[in-house]
């Protein structure tokens, strides 16, 4: 083996039902007495904010909340988060929410702990110093944002959804607590589901995929493919909420070390210039990139489509591959994810703008298993309509 790989991960990863209630002794651990919860109001509404803020105060941790952000984060919510920490002399950070305010959350440790505004790192500044301690809590299966290293953020003055990356973004701490996740409904667990997929599929057949992260991705689609429908149709189904939020934290992993591709360069300028949900815009994406891709790992795609329960056995490689496609939009269909982006107020006018803003994502193009021109782009998107 001539490769050498590397693996990022939070120094302290915590899971089961009930767990978020050690994040009051986790923040003394780390030695702060000041925390700062970015959330966002939908959290706050289903009484999440609650099971954090207990356990906190009970712990003689005091705390500040900031619950202001908005699905696709914008650049502008992160700096008022990061002025409202900064006057109250917040000491760590909770990022408590789906992939926004976890999202979010990271990008205000960056302006704590570096000079300059927050553009500049959003158009490749690279973070020098280490975050303040970072808590981050999950309440959707989802994003995966807990154990990665990047941080999503619109760029308002593009209209272009942007990011972070660094291992310093890394949490210190993940709390993934399935309880947490029985209040979300069957359209956002079914759309998180969905994104986990993505991050598991495109982490396996990334370029940059390594025996680490392809254990994590190919365990992520087994148990993907059996929990995300039963975790769908019922949110009380506890097994089927607990092996979802596995998945999404074993594919955020998987793609925070080995990156995600096409689909994700894709879905995020239609975040950034449509508004469309990040999991919504990945699920009609994947199986037309998969398809597009299928040439250049068409070994994986098999793989792929023998972790989603397909009988591959008795098939060519091409009819393997063929067959991963096919499942998953099986798997979309099935759990109510439109088949098309005209289903999400996409406009054909809008595609070349977004064809050239995806064209730009490039860290996840160059992560992409086929090379890929801008008209090839505009096609996908073309045929996802
Ligand atoms: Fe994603």
């Amino acid at each position: 083996m001539e490769k050498t790989y590397a693996i990022f991960l939070p120094s302290n990863l915590i899971f089961g039902v009930g767990t978020v209630e050690k994040v009051g002794e986790k923040t003394k651990e780390l030695g702060k007495s000041k925390a700062l919860i970015i959330t966002d109001k939908g959290i706050v509404g289903a009484g999440l904010l609650e099971r954090v803020l207990t356990p906190l105060e009970q712990a003689g941790v005091q705390a500040y909340i900031f619950d202001q952000i908005e699905p696709n984060p914008r650049d502008h919510t992160v700096v008022k988060a990061f002025e409202f920490g900064k006057k109250k002399e917040c000491e760590l950070i909770i990022g408590l929410g789906g992939g926004s305010p976890i999202d979010a959350a990271k990008a205000v440790g960056v302006l704590m702990s570096n000079p300059g505004p927050l553009q500049d790192y959003l158009r490749g500044t690279v973070v020098k110093n280490p975050l303040p301690p970072f808590i981050a809590i999950p309440t959707t299966a989802g994003t995966g944002s807990e154990v990665t290293q990047f941080s999503v953020i619109t760029d308002t003055e593009r209209s272009f959804k942007t990011g972070i990356g660094s291992p310093l973004l890394m949490p210190k701490v993940a709390i993934v607590d399935p309880s947490l996740m029985e209040s979300m409904p069957p359209s956002l667990a079914a759309a998180t589901g969905m994104d986990a997929l993505t991050h598991a599929i495109e982490a396996f057949v990334s370029v940059n995929s390594q025996p680490f992260s392809d254990a994590m991705a190919l365990h992520a689609i087994r148990l993907i493919g059996t929990y995300l429908r039963p975790s769908v149709a019922n949110g009380s189904d506890q097994e089927a909420r607990s092996q979802m939020a596995i998945a999404s934290t074993l594919a955020g992993v998987a793609f925070s070390n080995a990156g995600v591709g096409l689909v994700h360069a894709m879905s995020h300028p239609l975040g950034g210039r449509f508004d469309v949900p990040h999991g919504v815009a990945n699920a009609i994406l994947l199986p037309f990139v998969m398809q597009f891709n299928l040439i250049a790992r068409l070994e994986r795609f098999g793989q792929v489509a023998q972790a989603l329960g397909e009988k591959v056995e008795e098939l060519s490689a091409v009819g393997a591959g063929k067959k991963a496609v096919e499942a998953v939009m099986q798997l979309s269909a099935d759990i109510g994810i439109p088949g098309h982006l005209s289903g999400v107020s996409v406009k054909a006018e809008g595609l070349p703008l977004v064809a050239a803003d995806a064209m730009n994502m490039k860290r996840a193009i160059s992560c992409n298993p086929r090379v890929v021109k801008q008209e090839e782009i505009e096609k996908l998107y073309r045929e996802a309509l």
